[in-house]
């Protein structure tokens, strides 16, 4: 990662940048370019390595963007620590563990940082202290829906024991726009401060969020896209990639099956795979409320369901890996499988050509490409691709 060490001329498409910790911060490590250079930059940057797979032709219009480059981020997990001897949230500087105090982080939602900083307040009063000196909170997790002006909270902690629970709780739901509590406790600190066990604390179990125009119960551990905007344009652009009707939907690396129940009514199976067994949890409680029998969620890794894959036989697949993309038995599975189409959403471009490129290979073409810039001042983008069989399977 390369770092300035003098400004020797401006360029004409550096822009002050809003956030006065952003010298020490470094998370949004493009915000000094203006927003317009930005998606030049990653539009330019897209084309060159969708070439690297011959399709850089299928980009349809420029990369989406959010309303604003600003207040976007509905998700946020903020380590603690003890500055002048007064509790306080921040980010790591990069490559560092200094903790650099970003309460006022100007890509947060304002409703985050409005809840953030009631937390903090209130977590001070109770003389909670931050486990870099020894005391009993890591971070904090806020997670809000824009749309019901709800956010869910979770206390990374050292310890599952709260000190003056029922009270604290109490308070914390009082906060405006709280909707619920949870923690999560593992006694060393740590770069992840979330572990393996969620806590429910007090208010809603699930928290709806909306996308796309429907309400998604969601625990705590249930994956969500960083931005409301995110979920939302990924949630669409996806429906109008799918075909009208078809008849077998594998909805892989699925989270809480948002895909699939988005697509509801338009195919005659669905079939969710995802590891996290919250999220197939708040999926099964979503098939039984409303009524969704044409899905089936199994818990566990796609590549572990490789024989399984085979036997449903898609004939469509969305396929929306981590940043590492797929293991090479899922990507094998799906080229053997061979849906007719095949969506695949990516969120880190080396995956996004190794996969791709397997794909290529098993006789798929690229027929549309989307990008939605959904961090902005950084240089990530997302990215889904629409691979249809040349020749199908069977
Ligand atoms: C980028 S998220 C996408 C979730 C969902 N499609 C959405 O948009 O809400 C990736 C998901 O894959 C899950 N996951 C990661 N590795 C997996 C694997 N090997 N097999 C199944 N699921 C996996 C994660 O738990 C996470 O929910």
């Amino acid at each position: 990662m390369a770092q300035i060490i003098e400004l020797i001329r401006p360029s004409a498409d550096r822009s002050p940048a809003p956030c006065g910790v952003l010298a020490h911060c470094g998370a949004c490590s493009i915000q000094q370019m203006s927003y317009a250079a930005q998606l030049a930059a990653k539009q330019s940057a897209l084309i060159k390595q969708l070439a690297a797979l011959g399709c850089a032709e299928q980009i349809i219009g420029q990369i989406l963007a959010p309303p604003s480059p600003f207040g976007y981020r509905t998700r946020l997990l903020m380590p603690a620590d003890q500055q002048q001897d007064k509790l306080c949230f921040g980010l790591y500087q990069r490559g560092t563990a200094r903790l650099v105090p970003a309460e006022g982080c100007p890509v947060q939602h304002p409703l985050t940082l409005a809840v953030l900083a009631g937390c903090r307040q209130l977590l001070a009063s109770h003389e909670i202290q931050a486990s870099s000196v020894g005391g009993w909170l890591h971070a904090l997790g806020v997670r809000v829906d824009p749309h019901g002006q709800q956010a869910q909270l979770l206390l990374c902690t050292t310890s599952p024991k709260v000190p003056a629970e029922k009270t604290l709780v109490a308070q914390l739901l009082q906060l405006p726009g709280v909707f619920s509590v949870h923690l999560t406790a593992q006694a060393e600190r740590s770069s992840y401060p979330v572990g393996p066990e969620i806590k429910h604390l007090g208010g809603g179990a699930r928290m709806p969020f909306h996308i796309a125009g429907k309400a998604f119960l969601l625990s705590p551990a249930t994956f969500v896209q960083t931005s409301a905007w995110a979920a939302n344009t990924l949630g669409e652009q996806v429906l109008a990639l799918l075909p009208e009707h078809f008849d077998r939907l594998a909805d892989l690396y699925g989270g809480a099956g948002i895909f699939a129940q988005l697509a509801y009514g338009r195919y005659r199976q669905g079939w969710v795979v995802e590891e996290n067994p919250s999220a197939i949890a708040d999926l099964q409680q979503m098939i039984k409320q409303q009524a969704l029998s044409a899905i089936r969620a199994s818990r566990g890794r796609v590549e572990q369901r490789v024989e399984q894959l085979t036997r449903f036989a898609p004939d469509v697949a969305i396929v929306d890996p981590p940043r590492q993309g797929c293991k090479p038995p899922a990507i094998a599975a799906l080229c053997q499988a061979k849906p007719t189409t095949l969506i695949y959403v990516a969120c880190g471009f080396e995956a996004l050509l190794r996969d791709g490129q397997r794909l290529l290979e098993a006789g798929y073409r690229v027929d549309a490409v989307r990008a939605l810039d959904m961090f902005p001042h950084t240089p990530q983008l997302e990215v889904i691709m629409r691979f249809v069989a040349e020749k199908p399977a069977r």
